[in-house]
């Protein structure tokens, strides 16, 4: 029989926490080049150690993926924050089937069980966390991505603002692809590259935005400029929360990269939270910044290179 070795791992648990080998194969979505977890084959793992996502479905989905990678018999040490989902993980574990100890540390739940013979209830998990035409929104999504299953305001004020753009553009943290519609409506348009850093929002958009001058790329848009130079637009909803907690730095880089990415008199479009203190990035970053559209805490920003 095959000596299974390989142990998996799922986003960055603190390390003070649960210590997972270095060799462990990363499988977060938000982790660009990781490997997927959809297609480990079941009981090909070790071992397994989790940051379980926040949301219900997601982290459900998440956790009987992982549970069906692992081989029986092999150990999973899954962790969530408290008030993200931490404190509803054993239970959650205890319905696939998992005899589950749990101890608290530094606001964590942290569970330890080891993968059931039998398990249950994971079809269920693995059918409701999967990726899904939504038919209100008309596009395909996938719980646990951006505004997943409910139009954002922003992009939605940000698409009402949108000029009919021309030549080759960005579109900076794509999603599930809604402004990448919008943009893409104008003929003029040559060419757009969209990236984001979650994998299954790059693929919801490559499902929804069934374009041929459009290119997809999984990429963390701080580490990586994504070949980007001399463009005419980009498009942007930029971020400002990194696992959770509220980070502006996040938004700042998207701003850096933006102008990077322009040609001199290349145009960004943004759309922000009004209370985001952006405009002073902008201004030192570009040669005009005009305010577009204000409604309901969000500001629509034109800056010209
Ligand atoms: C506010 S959402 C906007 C999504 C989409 N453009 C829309 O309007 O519906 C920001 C997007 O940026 C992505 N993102 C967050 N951090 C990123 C990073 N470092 N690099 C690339 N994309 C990132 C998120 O996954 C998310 O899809």
């Amino acid at each position: 029989m095959q000596h299974i070795t390989l142990t998996g791992l799922y986003g960055t648990p603190p390390a003070e926490l649960a210590a997972a080998p270095e060799a462990a194969i990363q499988f977060s979505p938000l982790i660009p080049g990781s490997g997927r977890l959809e297609e480990q084959a079941e009981g090909s793992l070790a071992e397994m150690h989790v940051l379980a996502p926040p949301g219900t479905v997601e982290r459900r989905y998440a956790m009987a993926l992982a549970l069906r990678a692992l081989a029986p018999g092999g150990p999973l040490t899954a962790l969530a924050p408290k008030d993200k989902g931490g404190s509803r993980l054993a239970k959650e574990l205890k319905g696939f089937g998992c005899a589950v100890s749990e101890t608290s540390r530094r606001h964590h739940r942290i569970c330890a069980c080891e993968r059931p013979s039998r398990l249950s209830g994971i079809d269920e998990a693995l059918a409701e966390g999967a990726p899904r035409l939504d038919e209100a929104l008309g596009l395909w999504t996938q719980p646990g991505v951006f505004s997943w299953n409910r139009p954002d305001p922003g992009s939605a004020l940000l698409a009402q603002n949108l000029p009919a753009l021309s030549g080759r553009g960005a579109d900076l943290g794509c999603g599930i692809g809604t402004l990448a519609r919008t943009i893409l409506a104008s003929p003029r348009v040559e060419s757009l590259m969209l990236i984001d850093i979650d994998r299954r929002a790059v693929e919801m958009a490559g499902r929804n935005v069934a374009d041929s001058r459009a290119a997809f790329r999984w990429a963390d848009i701080r580490s990586s400029g994504a070949g980007l130079a001399g463009l005419d637009f980009v498009v942007m909803n930029p971020p400002f929360h990194d696992g959770g907690a509220e980070d502006q730095s996040l938004g700042q880089s998207f701003i850096r990269r933006a102008a990077e990415a322009l040609r001199p008199g290349g145009i960004c479009w943004l759309v922000a939270n009004r209370h985001l203190p952006y405009e002073a990035v902008l201004k030192s970053l570009f040669r005009r910044v005009t305010a577009r559209a204000e409604a309901a805490g969000y500001k629509i920003y034109e800056a010209m290179k």
